[in-house]
């Protein structure tokens, strides 16, 4: 059964944020503030191996993505809904225990209006941990009609207190719309 009113897409929308510059981010600063360090283990396939390294009080940073300015419509998104993927990256320091916490929220129109919205607190890594980076994913999916924005919002910080930057390393945010599962191009 076709409808003619089924319009097609292969798009699949990619927001990387790059670890390099705070300049997109709504930022925080806790302790001595954010700030860009090499990295101290590989993250295969991410593009930059530098990372944002939180401090002593909680650091914390927000982008809000406007799905629709970004080429996807209104229409897609309300019929549709295409999935919402979201990754992040996040290591610790060998010497110093931290903690990260993310929270991603689908947003109206309004841009207050939360209609889904994930949030992951992983236990803090111990001190004398390693320093591999640990993965945070989520798909959306099914969230109604309506969603016009994501809110991304993660933070970190060390948990001995330590001055400097010795919180948690975080690197290769992404948030990836797939439209590649609906109708293929004409
Ligand atoms: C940082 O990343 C680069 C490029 O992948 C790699 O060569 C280097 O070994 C990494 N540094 C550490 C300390 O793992
Ligand atoms: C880094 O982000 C890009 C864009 O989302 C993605 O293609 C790539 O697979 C990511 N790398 C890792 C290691 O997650
Ligand atoms: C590092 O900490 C994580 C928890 O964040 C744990 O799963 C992992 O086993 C720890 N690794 C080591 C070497 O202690
Ligand atoms: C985005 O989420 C963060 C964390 O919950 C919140 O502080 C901020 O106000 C939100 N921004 C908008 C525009 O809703």
């Amino acid at each position: 059964m076709l409808s003619t009113a089924l319009f097609t897409c292969c798009i699949s929308l990619i927001f990387l944020f790059p670890s390099e510059q705070l300049n997109h981010w709504s930022v925080k600063h806790g302790g001595d503030g954010w700030r860009v360090e090499k990295n101290k283990s590989v993250l295969e396939g991410a593009d930059s191996q530098t990372c944002f390294v939180s401090s002593f009080g909680w650091c914390k940073k927000s982008q809000i993505i406007d799905l629709v300015q970004e080429g996807l419509w209104e229409h897609l998104l309300d019929v549709h809904q295409p999935p919402i993927c979201i990754s992040d990256w996040y290591a610790g320091r060998n010497d110093c225990s931290c903690v990260y916490s993310i929270k991603v929220q689908l947003l109206a129109a309004d841009q207050q209006t939360v209609l889904q919205e994930f949030t992951m607190d992983p236990d803090p890594i111990p001190q004398w941990n390693d320093t591999r980076y640990y993965q945070v994913s989520h798909e959306f999916r099914h969230y109604g009609p309506g969603v016009r924005y994501v809110n991304f919002t993660h933070k970190g910080k060390d948990m001995q207190f330590w001055k400097g930057w010795y919180g948690a390393r975080i690197s290769n945010s992404s948030v990836t719309v797939k439209c590649d599962n609906l109708e293929p191009c004409r």
